[in-house]
C-alpha cells in the first residue's frame, strides 16, 4: 500500500500554482489534504475540482495570524509547506520587505510542527539559496552542486536568504529535536497555472496579447534551466518518501537554455510574428543559474522528464485555452513586477 493512502497531508499554500499540482498529487496517491492558504497569491479555481468533490479540506487563512498554524497542524502527519511571500523576478527584486516575512512564517509552521509532533516537514525551496557570486558569468557552463550553498553564503535578494535560512533551521531540527525533513530546491518552475510574474508564462502572455515589439528584460543571453511542473510534484514527493534528514536536494533540469532562445520557441509555437525588443534596465536575476540534478538522481531516482521544448507546449496550449485577451491586457504590466 502506498505510504500515501489515508495519511493526513497539510499543504500550505496549496492554492498556489505547485502547491495545487501537489495536492493533486497527493489527492491522487490517496492522502487526505488540508489546504491552508490566504489566497494572497493562490487562487481558488486551482482547486476548484477538489472543493466541489469536497476531496481536500480548505481553510482560507493567514498562518502569520496567532492560532492559525497550530490548528493548522492538527492530526497531521506531513506539512508540506509552500505557502510564501513570493514572486516572479520583477518582484524578489524590487520587493524585500514582503519575502522577508518568510522568515517569520517558515519559522513558525517549523515550529508548530514540531510541537504538534508531525512526522516530517518538506520545504519548498529555491535555486535562490545559491550563492549570486557563482552565477554571474552567462558563458561558462556550470552547474550547481548542493555542496555549494556554503560559507560564504550570497543568496539571492531577502527572498533566497528567507529558503536558506529556513532549509539550516530544518537541519538543526532534524538534529537537536529529531524532527524529519526535507528541502527540495525547486528552479525556475512552469507549467499550466503558471502566473505571469514568471519569466516563461510572461512570454507566453506577451505572445498571446500580440506585443510587438516583443519585450524581453535583460540582453536575452542569462541562462536558465526552467523545469516542468510535473516533474516538480514527483520529485517532492518522492523527496517526502525518501530523506529524512533536512537534506536539501535540487529539482531542476540540466537543460540550459538562453532567455532569447525561450521567446524564438514561444514566438514560433505561437505563430507571433514581433520586432524583438531588449530592455537592458529592467532585472534580469542572475545570468547563470542551472541545476546539477544527480543528487536527486541517486537519493531518489529523480530524473526530469519533460523536455523544454514540449513542456512550453503544453503550458502555450493550456494558456491559449483559458485566458481572455482583454483580462491579460490589463494586468500584465502590473503582474511582471507583482504577485
Ligand atoms: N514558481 C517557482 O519557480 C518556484 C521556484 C522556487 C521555489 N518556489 C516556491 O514554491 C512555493 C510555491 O510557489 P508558486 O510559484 O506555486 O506560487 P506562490 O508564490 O503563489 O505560492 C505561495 C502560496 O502561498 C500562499 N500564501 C502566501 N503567504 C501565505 C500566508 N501567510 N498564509 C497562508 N498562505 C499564504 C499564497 O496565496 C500562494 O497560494 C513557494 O514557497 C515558492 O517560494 C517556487
Amino acid at each position: 500500500m502506498s505510504l500515501w493512502q489515508n495519511s493526513r497531508v497539510l499543504v500550505t499554500g496549496g492554492a498556489s500554482f505547485i502547491g495545487s499540482h501537489l495536492t493533486d498529487a497527493l489527492v491522487e496517491r490517496g492522502a487526505k489534504v488540508r489546504i491552508v492558504d490566504d489566497l494572497s497569491s493562490g487562487k481558488l479555481e486551482n482547486i476548484q475540482e477538489h472543493l466541489a468533490n469536497g476531496t481536500v479540506e480548505f481553510i482560507h487563512a493567514d498562518l502569520r495570524e496567532p492560532g492559525i498554524a497550530r490548528m493548522a497542524m492538527r492530526d497531521i502527519e506531513y506539512v508540506f509547506h509552500l505557502a510564501a511571500d513570493h514572486g516572479g523576478r520583477g518582484y524578489v527584486d524590487l520587493h524585500q520587505a514582503g519575502p522577508a516575512s518568510n522568515l517569520f512564517l517558515d519559522g513558525l509552521i517549523f515550529w508548530e510542527a514540531r510541537l504538534a509532533g508531525v512526522e516530517k516537514v518538506i520545504f519548498a525551496s529555491s535555486g535562490c539559496v545559491y550563492p549570486n557570486f557563482l552565477q554571474s558569468d552567462p558563458d561558462k557552463e556550470i552547474y550547481l552542486t548542493e555542496d555549494l550553498v556554503k560559507p560564504p553564503y550570497d543568496a539571492d535578494n531577502m527572498y533566497g536568504w528567507a529558503k536558506l535560512m529556513a532549509e539550516l533551521t530544518l537541519k538543526a531540527y532534524y538534529k537537536e529535536y529529531g524532527m524529519k525533513a526535507a528541502s527540495c530546491r525547486y528552479f525556475t518552475v512552469y507549467g499550466p497555472r503558471g502566473v505571469e510574474n514568471h519569466a516563461v508564462i510572461a512570454m507566453i502572455a506577451k505572445a498571446f496579447i500580440g506585443q510587438n515589439p516583443f519585450e524581453v528584460w535583460g540582453d536575452g543571453t542569462q541562462v536558465r534551466n526552467w523545469t516542468y511542473i510535473d516533474d516538480i510534484v514527483r520529485g517532492t514527493i518522492l523527496a517526502a518518501e525518501k530523506i529524512d534528514d533536512g537534506t536539501a536536494v535540487n529539482l531542476g533540469t540540466m537543460e540550459r537554455v538562453k532567455v532569447i532562445d525561450a521567446v524564438n520557441m514561444v514566438l514560433e509555437y505561437t505563430g507571433h510574428k514581433a520586432e524583438i525588443k531588449l530592455l537592458t534596465d529592467m532585472p534580469t536575476g542572475p545570468l547563470n543559474r542551472v541545476a546539477d540534478n544527480s543528487l536527486a538522481k541517486e537519493v531518489l531516482g529523480w530524473e526530469p522528464q519533460v523536455p523544454f521544448r514540449e513542456g512550453l507546449k503544453r503550458t502555450v496550449d493550456w494558456y491559449f485555452a483559458t485566458k481572455d485577451r482583454e483580462h491579460v491586457r490589463k494586468i500584465l504590466s502590473r503582474m511582471l513586477t507583482e504577485r
